[in-house]
């Protein structure tokens, strides 16, 4: 069976389906998501946090991201995988992303790429799109400017900023984006945006109105350490179990139960 295309998205749209996405950073656990029927899968530069041991996605590099973006097709058949471009890598130009969005689909192979910005990105967004390239816009919170806000707070907020999301989510889709990621919007607005654009929205901490869902998945799996976002909802508590898989694991070395007769080799 062939991958997902954009062409699937946007027919997803018309026929009004609602679709999941969720990150990926690594081959296995990427198999688990396809398996599991999950059509988009995003290298969110999120990997800084959480899989990288960064404090932001601010440090991630273009080669980070087109390794694990590589691992991730591998381990995959069907998910269309949107790579993310890290922060320096496309705010130079249009000429600049369409480098570093090249390197992402030519080297990692992946089908998409995602940069973040509205008004201020739309140029790249025009010269990848008109080369062939795919490109998911994402607006709203965007964390790589987390050194300008001073922290992750809402957006959106007040008829001038509303104004100005709406703004920004035409100028990508009028830029040729097939969707558009609404992070960290209040969501009576997400579902105006919703509305009034005929690319899909990817909505985290958008409310339900969206015509996607997006999370990171050690998030979703309850794995991430300490606080996790209001928006985030846990289906499981990946970090206790492994945790105490760890444990037993130890004890049992400890204990000398470990490796036991089956394990054994004579
Ligand atoms: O990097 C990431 O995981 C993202 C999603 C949260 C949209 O950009
Ligand atoms: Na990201």
């Amino acid at each position: 069976s062939r991958r997902i295309t954009v062409r699937d998205i946007a027919a997803a749209k018309e026929r009004g389906e609602k679709w999941p996405m969720l990150t990926a950073y690594d081959a296995m656990t990427a198999s688990v998501f396809d398996e599991s029927g999950i059509p988009v899968l995003l290298v969110g530069d999120s990997m800084g946090n959480c899989h990288l041991g960064y404090e932001s996605t601010v440090p991630v590099t273009l080669d980070e991201i087109a390794i694990l973006s590589a691992a991730v097709v591998r381990g995959t058949k069907r998910a269309l995988v949107v790579a993310d471009l890290p922060f320096g890598s496309y705010q130079e130009g249009p000429v600049q992303a369409l480098r570093s969005a090249t390197r992402l689909v030519k080297e990692a192979g992946a089908g998409a790429v995602k940069l973040e910005g509205g008004e201020r990105s739309a140029h790249q967004v025009e010269l990848l799109v008109s080369s062939g390239i795919p490109v998911m816009a994402h607006v709203g919170l965007t964390p790589q400017s987390v050194h300008a806000y001073g922290g992750y707070p809402v957006q959106g907020r007040g008829e001038e900023a509303a104004q100005q999301l709406l703004r920004d989510a035409k100028a990508v889709q009028d830029a040729g984006a097939f969707a558009v990621v609404l992070e960290a919007v209040p969501a009576e607005l997400a579902a105006e945006v919703t509305r009034s654009l005929h690319i899909p929205t990817v909505g985290i901490g958008a409310g339900v109105e969206c015509d996607a869902q997006v999370l990171v998945w050690t998030d979703m799996a309850g794995f991430t350490a300490g606080r996790v976002p209001r928006f985030v909802k846990q289906y499981l508590q990946l970090r206790e179990l492994l945790g105490g898989a760890a444990k037993a694991f130890a004890e049992d070395v400890v204990g000398g139960a470990f490796p036991a007769e089956e394990h054994t080799f004579h």
